[in-house]
């Protein structure tokens, strides 16, 4: 098949990890006979830096002419980076905002899997994680506040800061919709995470889960407060099968999430609207304390090219083929600085990118 793939670097680490993805997808594309363009896209603080904005609607338009998009992460750091002194609407993370709704990409899904052979990079006690767990956060990407309206006013002489969390019944069922046929092909179990006991934006959440659930009678749905949520990840993760969360709670679980599997860097993320598009990433951010070092793990990302071949391109060999190489690799024991542990050898992001696309066959 021939597919365009937008490309976003990103900031920080996000060129290093984005290079090795795009080696493992010409790996697959000259074993699979598929051809792959490359279509470069700016946004981010990279795209500030040339454009004087985040996101330019030009590359909006040019990243509707894509396929896909395999994305880097975007950011800086805070306290240092000039691209902090701009306006909120004018800094990297107002680009993934934008690029979120200009796609309508509401659903977000980030699988946090814990391969048998990082057991020793999981913080957590062998009696917990036997055995391994797999489970994927649903998390809903267009709402609640991150897009609600926010301001910041002046009342009766003190600063006063608003963000507010909306959610419309028709936002909760499309979600919950791809949350339960995600299940369907899983263990059919979803949990529901909200924070029913004090918002009403999870009230209706619940309410609207629960009338989803009515058209999958083979799903068991149960409904799990966020705070618990976050302690029985740690306290037992084997339980969880498919989480469906609100776009905040989602955002904060999934990090955690990832560090039981080993580290943020091993986590990928796929966004997606009704179609087939989709945008792929790593879960975590632009890492700038390690940025140009090289030794920035590469795996999320080479896995988000792997969720792209199966959701987006229907090449389910392909994207499987990726999930095995990266297996075999670290059953080899090679590890970047993130994961590394006692008797594995430390490599950095150049050699993992080029052991997992010589491991394809
Ligand atoms: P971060 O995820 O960038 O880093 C947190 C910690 O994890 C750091 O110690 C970092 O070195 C480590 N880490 C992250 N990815 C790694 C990898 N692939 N290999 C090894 N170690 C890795 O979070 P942060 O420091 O809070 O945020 C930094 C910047 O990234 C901010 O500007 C933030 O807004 C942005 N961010 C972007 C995205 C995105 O583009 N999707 C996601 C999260 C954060
Ligand atoms: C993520 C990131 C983003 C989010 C930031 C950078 C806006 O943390 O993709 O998880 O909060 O969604
Ligand atoms: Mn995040």
């Amino acid at each position: 098949m021939k597919a365009t793939i937008g490309v976003i670097r990103g900031d920080g680490i996000g060129p290093e990890i984005v290079q090795e993805a795009i080696k493992v997808l010409d790996k697959i594309a000259g074993s699979f006979g598929h051809t792959f363009v490359y279509k470069e896209l700016l946004m981010g603080g990279a795209s500030i830096d040339v454009y004087g904005e985040p996101l330019t609607d030009e590359t909006i338009r040019e990243g509707q002419q894509c396929d896909a998009i395999l994305m880097g992460s975007i950011g800086g750091d805070p306290t240092t980076s000039p691209w902090y002194q701009l306006e909120p609407a004018k800094r990297p993370e107002a680009g993934l905002l934008k690029i979120r709704k200009a796609f309508n990409l509401f659903a977000n899904l980030r699988p946090a899997t814990l391969y048998e052979e990082l057991k020793e990079a999981c913080p957590l006690k062998e009696s917990i994680i036997s055995g391994g767990f797999d489970m994927v956060i649903m998390r809903e990407l267009t709402g609640g506040l991150y897009f609600g309206e926010r301001k910041t006013v002046n009342e009766n002489g003190m600063r006063v800061a608003y963000d507010s969390l909306t959610y419309s019944e028709e936002e909760i069922r499309r979600i919950s919709i791809k949350a339960f046929e995600i299940a369907k092909k899983r263990s059919c179990k979803v949990i529901s995470v909200d924070k029913a006991n004090v918002l009403d934006s999870s009230r209706l959440w619940r309410n609207v889960v629960e009338e989803v659930a009515k058209d999958y009678p083979e799903v068991t749905l149960t409904h799990m407060l966020v705070d618990n949520c976050a302690m029985q990840l740690v306290k037992n993760p084997k339980q969880f099968d498919v989480i469906l969360t609100e776009n905040m709670f989602g955002d904060i679980l999934s990090d955690e999430a990832s560090m039981v599997t080993g580290s943020i860097g091993m986590l990928p993320s796929a966004s997606f609207n009704e179609t087939k598009f989709g945008l792929y990433e790593p879960s975590g951010g632009s890492a700038p304390d390690i940025a140009g070092q090289k030794i920035a793990n590469p795996i999320a990302t080479i896995l988000s090219a792997a969720m792209m071949l199966r959701y987006s391109f229907d090449l389910d060999a392909e994207g499987k083929a990726i999930e095995e190489s990266v297996k075999n690799v670290l059953k080899q024991g090679y590890r970047t600085i993130d994961i590394v542990s006692e008797g594995t050898t430390l490599i950095g992001t150049e050699e993992m990118g080029s052991k997992i696309a010589e491991g394809i066959q």
